[in-house]
């Protein structure tokens, strides 16, 4: 039986194969991410990965829309796997937003579900960390979680060098478009135009922008403009202050295809333009009043930053590492009649917080030896009589002799 096209199977390291996903890596990602969430002062929360199907339909605009993976329960309910976090979270604070003083600071690590064509970096299931601030209008909140952002590249050892954050903002091309034109039922067909730019077929855009009364020339002239709003000036004023300037630019292209974008936006690249957005995010003020059915008025604004693209900027920079066993000491039995013995040794090395493994079952003592040191253990433990241990460090050789009621200390140590 084949996994389904677009999904991942995540083995332990060392990986079978170059084209498996390693669970090790996984969780490398997701630890950086929440150390670095933590750091900022964001809370973990989390959300059902299934939804009715209309938190989506409306919302989160075509793109996505076309990508849904929707169907009927057995309850004859419309659902749908969440392709992304954003609605859950403004349908989960609109129901409880009295209960959190503001600004709310939240992160979570969800699996997303989209049916995509399958190309480098997109697939059909992915992890993205989350961070969303509500409850602030200020671009201090703005700032505040592009530094995140930065920061948390950061920690995988990229630099400045290596990536950048594309800065733009929505009310600059609302402003661009309200000027040009005044059916405003057509704005995000032509956000979608600007958003594809980059990626497709320029006289199919110039055909596209003409059909609703725009022209390509025009539009490169404002993106290569790029004329910072009083927002993103301000945006860019509190990163230089952290010594972040270096990470970030002002970029038109950007626009983001998502609809329900209303302020400063931004995606973070690599440098060499290799990979797609590693992340990208921005302001989204009517979302939750949106969603709650005007019942709780938020301005809201947050990044999502995937695991896919991240993981293959990390390969191709050599920026993972070594994922060895977390194994630090192996109890070996080479008689059996210590058994029991050995047996109390290892829970209580456990129990002292150690990484322990030994032989399940009667094993050849060369065959023991040999699985200690493919695990990289630091330490093989043996039990000798007179409840005495003989601890061999794998690294320098070197034997000592221990009593069995200390092994914890002198292996801790
Ligand atoms: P998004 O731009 O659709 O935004 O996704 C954010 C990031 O998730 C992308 O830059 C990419 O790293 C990753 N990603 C998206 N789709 C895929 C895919 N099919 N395969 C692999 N990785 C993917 C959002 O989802 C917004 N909800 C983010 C947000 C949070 N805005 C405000 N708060």
């Amino acid at each position: 039986m084949e996994r389904l096209p677009g999904f991942r199977d995540f083995y332990p390291e060392p990986l079978p194969h170059q084209d498996v996903w390693s669970a090790d890596a996984r969780q490398y990602i997701f630890a950086k991410w929440r150390t670095a969430a933590r750091c900022y002062g964001f809370r973990e929360y989390d959300g059902p990965p299934l939804e009715p199907l209309e938190l989506f339909t409306t919302k989160s605009g075509d793109e996505i829309v076309g990508q849904l993976y929707n169907f009927k329960d057995k309850g004859d309910r419309e659902i749908a796997l969440r392709p992304e976090m954003t609605p859950s979270l403004a349908r989960m604070v609109a129901a409880h937003a009295r209960n959190y003083r503001k600004p709310i600071k939240w992160f979570a690590i969800p699996q997303l579900f989209r049916y995509e064509r399958q190309q480098k970096g997109r697939l059909r299931e992915h992890f993205q960390f989350n961070a969303d601030i509500i409850g602030e209008t200020d671009p201090a909140a703005d700032a505040e979680l592009i530094a995140l952002l930065i920061d948390t590249l950061r920690m995988f050892g990229l630099t400045a060098a290596d990536f950048v954050i594309h800065l733009s903002s929505r009310n600059a091309w609302q402003d661009y478009f309200s000027a040009r034109c005044h059916d405003h039922t057509k704005s995000y067909e032509f956000f979608q135009i600007v958003d594809k730019l980059e990626r497709e077929d320029l006289a199919q855009s110039d055909e596209k922008l003409k059909a609703l009364g725009f022209s390509l020339a025009d539009v490169n002239r404002f993106i290569e403009a790029g004329e910072p709003t009083l927002e993103l000036r301000a945006i860019l004023e509190n990163l230089a202050a952290r010594g972040l300037a270096d990470f970030v630019k002002v970029d038109y292209h950007v626009i983001r295809g998502l609809a329900y974008y209303t302020g400063p936006v931004f995606e973070a690249f690599d440098r060499k333009g290799e990979f797609r957005a590693i992340a990208g995010g921005g302001r989204y003020d009517n979302l939750v009043k949106l969603i709650s059915g005007g019942k709780v008025d938020l301005p809201a604004l947050g990044f999502g930053f995937g695991d896919v693209v991240l993981l293959e900027l990390l390969k191709a920079r050599g920026l993972l590492p070594n994922f060895d066993s977390p194994v630090e000491v192996f109890v070996l039995i080479e008689d059996e009649a210590l058994r029991a013995d050995s047996l109390k040794l290892v829970q209580a090395l456990r129990a002292a917080g150690l990484a322990v493994e030994y032989p399940l079952t009667r094993t050849k003592p060369d065959k023991q030896f040999k699985r200690a040191q493919e695990l990289k253990a630091r330490h093989a433990v043996k039990v000798e009589a007179d409840s005495q241990l003989r601890i061999r460090s794998l690294e320098t050789r070197q034997e000592t002799v221990a009593l069995l009621a200390e092994a914890a200390i002198h292996l801790k140590g």
